[in-house]
């Protein structure tokens, strides 16, 4: 989950479409800095190193759900517990994300992705935004969850509510990510407990079944798993596609190569993933007084890890403001890292993988439509504006 305290000016979109001299500026004078400015303070951690010292240590830096305020009644399982209790419900559900499981999915996943990709290669223009990145991933998610895809749209906007609120003040942002919260409340609720009474083949089915050491998932953890799931799973894979085609658009050599040399994507994706950070930011709060880098922390501060930045640190990375789809190493933390590590990064990296093959195969000449000035939302990195022309 992504804090927007990463982002310095709010309304600056240029700093949104390219944040990448703002995080040197930050990783080379204030790798760890008080932000006392804005509606959330907190502390920004920029540099890989650091990042991971924060990421890898759940004791001092927690993930509980005093981290971050997105309309959860309870903490999100797994990601606002800390290990060991977090470690028990990652052993449930990790089966269900492994990579045999994922690759099960990939046929009918092209299928979806050729179908949605050939509506709109025939013609000259489209919003891939609207035509690809959102109704996919959605599509592939809501069928894995059990939710009906049906309701996809209303599914999105309840997304949207949370994650981009209409808001102008803290206030109203609290108030409305907490009637959306209900609102998807409701919707699991109605769920689960039709899945109660009746099985299907579907995660929430599949996570009541779950026991690990005689241990078995309420209804109630499966409501607090799908809450989570539907802000990570709906959002992400979305923004992370916008990225990539908003940036092979406006690079016209690397987007021939990857056309003309398929085999190149997963490396492309790895390396788009890394220099974009669809997820910009993770949030931590301090379980005590604590130092970082020979800054002092207090108990109880918000600690946002600036993934983007990390990810373009070039101390740990050589030319880390570059793209380069020829890398041989690339560890990135684009999925974050430690105990929190990206349950869906095997989905994610399907899918992508997947819609780049099919869109390229048919559009692999394309760039912006004259005139776009890209909108980034903030935190998780969406464009919803992404006009294309080829
Ligand atoms: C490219 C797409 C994706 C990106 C970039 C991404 C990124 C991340 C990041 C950075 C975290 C760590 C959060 C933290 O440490 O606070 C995370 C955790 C998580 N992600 Fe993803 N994610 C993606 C796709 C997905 C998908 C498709 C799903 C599910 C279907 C998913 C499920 C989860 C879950 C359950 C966690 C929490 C794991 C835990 O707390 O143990 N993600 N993701």
């Amino acid at each position: 989950m992504a804090d927007d305290t990463a982002t310095l000016d709010r309304n600056d979109p240029e700093l949104a479409r390219n944040p990448r001299a703002m995080f040197k500026l930050l990783r080379d004078h204030a790798p760890v800095m008080h932000n006392e400015e804005g509606p959330r303070p907190g502390t920004l951690v920029s540099r890989y190193e650091d990042a991971l010292e924060v990421l890898r240590n759940p004791k001092i830096y927690s993930s509980n759900d005093d981290a971050i305020d997105i309309g959860q009644k309870r903490p999100m399982i797994p990601l606002q517990l800390d290990p060991p209790d977090q470690t028990v419900y990652r052993k449930l559900m990790a089966p269900l994300f492994a990579p045999k499981v994922v690759d099960a999915l990939e046929v009918q996943t092209r299928e979806l992705a050729i179908e949605m990709i050939e509506k709109v290669a025939g013609g000259r223009a489209c919003n891939f935004h609207s035509a690809v990145a959102e109704p996919l991933p959605s599509t592939v998610f809501l069928q894995l969850l059990g939710l009906p895809v049906s309701r996809a749209a209303e599914f999105i906007e309840l997304k949207d509510g949370i994650i981009r609120p209409p808001a102008e003040t803290e206030a109203e942002r609290t108030a409305a990510v907490q009637a959306t919260g209900e609102k998807i409340y409701a919707v699991l609720e109605e769920v689960v407990a039709e899945r109660v009474k009746e099985r299907r083949s579907d995660f929430i089915s599949g996570f009541l079944d779950s026991e690990v050491d005689g241990e078995r998932l309420t209804p109630e953890d499966v409501v607090d798993i799908g809450y989570l799931f539907f802000l990570a799973g709906l959002d992400t894979v979305t923004a992370s596609l916008d990225c990539i085609i908003a940036y092979l658009a406006q690079n016209p050599e690397q987007r021939a190569s990857l056309a003309k040399d398929p085999a190149l994507i997963p490396n492309a994706i790895e390396e788009l993933l890394r220099f974009e950070s669809p997820v910009s930011g993770v949030p931590r709060i301090t379980t005590e007084d604590t130092e970082l880098g020979g800054c002092p922390i207090a108990k109880g501060t918000r600690v946002n890890v600036m993934i983007g930045a990390a990810n373009t640190d070039d101390r740990f990375m050589e030319d880390g403001d570059d793209v380069d789809f020829h890398r041989e190493v690339n560890k990135h933390i684009a999925f974050g890292a430690g105990a929190h590590r990206c349950l869906g990064s095997h989905l994610a990296r399907m899918e992508l993988r997947v819609v780049l093959e099919e869109w390229h195969a048919r559009v692999p000449d394309y760039s912006l439509a004259p005139g776009i000035e890209l909108e980034y939302s903030e935190g998780l990195r969406q464009v919803e504006n992404l006009e294309l022309v080829w």
